[in-house]
């Protein structure tokens, strides 16, 4: 790796959105870190990109601040700067709230929105000298709220309206912030397994693309909350 080369970490990136968004900004010539909690699968993810020197893999659980600060200390260590955070890692659990579990609540808000606060936190001072990039990876439950969503759409609600806020605390530090707000993509979301009929969904890929485009806008402009669709959607 080069002295300008730049670095991204993506959080929950052993598989699903993450891994497309690995797969992209190495096509643009970043290093990528990428975190999960299983060492196989994450060892599994780097090997599928082929890119051994570029790719470092760390097993860190976002509900930890203490796991978010160590990926942190080991990217520096490792690459010397961070300039990109993807604040990725998700779960979803479903079920109508007389049936919610406490334990499904907690893991939704621990993961999805606790685990955001500590990545975002703890990469703060590395962005603030690179001048950095923050993306979290809410979706359209943060807008559109539906049955059996409580746990999840109260996590990407909040997962809105933090990002939101944060992008008006840090741009003053150069740092940008923009909330990605996916609708249906064809990953490993909720114990799904992708398939051919997945074909009408946006792929992670695409939203890999999505990311290496705003990373290239002009520094003065800020998208700041995006909502992707699929174009075409299967007829109710
Ligand atoms: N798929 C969709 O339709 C869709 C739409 C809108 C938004 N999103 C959002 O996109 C993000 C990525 O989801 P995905 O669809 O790519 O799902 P996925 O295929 O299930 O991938 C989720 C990734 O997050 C990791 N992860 C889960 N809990 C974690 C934790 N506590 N700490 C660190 N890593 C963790 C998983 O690895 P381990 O389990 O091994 O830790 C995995 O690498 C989520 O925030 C999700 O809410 C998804």
């Amino acid at each position: 790796m080069s002295k300008n080369d730049k670095v991204a970490l993506i959080t929950g990136a052993s598989k699903g959105i993450g891994l497309g968004i690995a797969r992209s900004l190495l096509d643009d010539d970043y290093a990528v870190v990428i975190t999960g909690r299983n060492a196989k699968t994450l060892a599994e993810a780097k090997a599928a990109l082929n890119m051994d020197a570029k790719v470092l893999d760390i097993v860190s659980d976002v509900r930890s601040m203490q796991d978010c600060h160590d990926a942190i200390k080991q990217t520096i260590d490792r690459y010397g700067r961070l300039d990109v955070l993807i604040a990725n890692a998700g779960v979803g659990h479903f079920a109508p709230i007389d049936e919610l579990t406490e334990d499904q609540w907690n893991q939704t808000i621990d993961i999805n929105l606790t685990g955001v606060f500590n990545s975002v936190q703890s990469a703060i001072p590395a962005l603030k000298k690179s001048e950095g990039y923050i993306f979290t990876i809410a979706s359209l439950a943060g807008t559109n709220f539906f049955p059996r969503g409580a746990a999840y759409n109260a996590s990407k609600f909040g997962l809105v309206g933090f990002t939101q806020a944060v992008m008006l605390d840090l741009r003053n530090y150069g740092i940008k912030v923009s909330t990605l707000m996916p609708g249906s993509v064809s990953t490993y979301f909720n114990n799904h397994i992708p398939s051919e009929a997945d074909a009408w969904k946006i792929q992670p890929e695409d939203l890999g693309q999505l990311v290496s485009d705003l990373l290239k806008i002009h520094p003065r402009t800020l998208p700041s909350k995006v909502e992707i669709r699929p174009s075409k959607p299967p007829k109710k």
